[in-house]
């Protein structure tokens, strides 16, 4: 199975970003981490950091032909409010999991509480810091796994 991950603005900045928030763990070890994950899982995995909108929809866009079987897609702020991420994840004939390293929803600010890529995505997974993409990896392969 072959799953393409793909982290939106501010995320190749983890490790330095808020740290009270996101921890100290960088971008770099996350890449890490979900590489020794998927080798276990023996999910073919292709990671992807971008700061543009419109680079997460030519990932998403090209994952179908590119052989990937679905997505794992931590759009970052964008979830919050980009309906053309929203509509690419519509546009695209593959399943998409939603991933928040934190609970948006648990934070301060109010803009956090609504996630425009929800009700497209086939779940979302939040809270659960690096491990969400692990448990979205598994939720994909219980999905597409024929
Ligand atoms: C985030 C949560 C978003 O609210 C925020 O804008 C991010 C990261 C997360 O992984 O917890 O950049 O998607």
């Amino acid at each position: 199975m072959r799953i393409l991950i793909i982290n939106g603005p501010n995320l190749n900045v983890l490790g330095t970003r808020e740290v009270d928030v996101y921890g100290t763990a960088t971008y770099a070890e996350l890449e890490t981490y979900l590489h020794t994950e998927a080798r276990k899982l023996d999910v073919a995995l292709v990671v992807r950091q971008t700061n543009y909108e419109g680079a997460v929809l030519d990932l998403l866009h090209h994952a179908a032909a590119e052989g990937f079987d679905g997505v794992v897609l931590n759009a970052a702020a964008y979830s919050h409010y980009s309906y053309a991420i929203r509509d690419g994840v519509k546009a695209v004939a593959l399943p998409v999991v939603n991933v928040h390293l934190t609970d948006p929803c648990d934070r301060s600010e109010p803009f956090r509480k609504t996630d425009v890529l929800k009700s497209v995505c086939v779940a979302t997974i939040k809270g659960k810091g690096f491990a969400g993409y692990v448990d979205a990896m598994r939720l994909l392969m219980k999905d597409v796994k024929r």
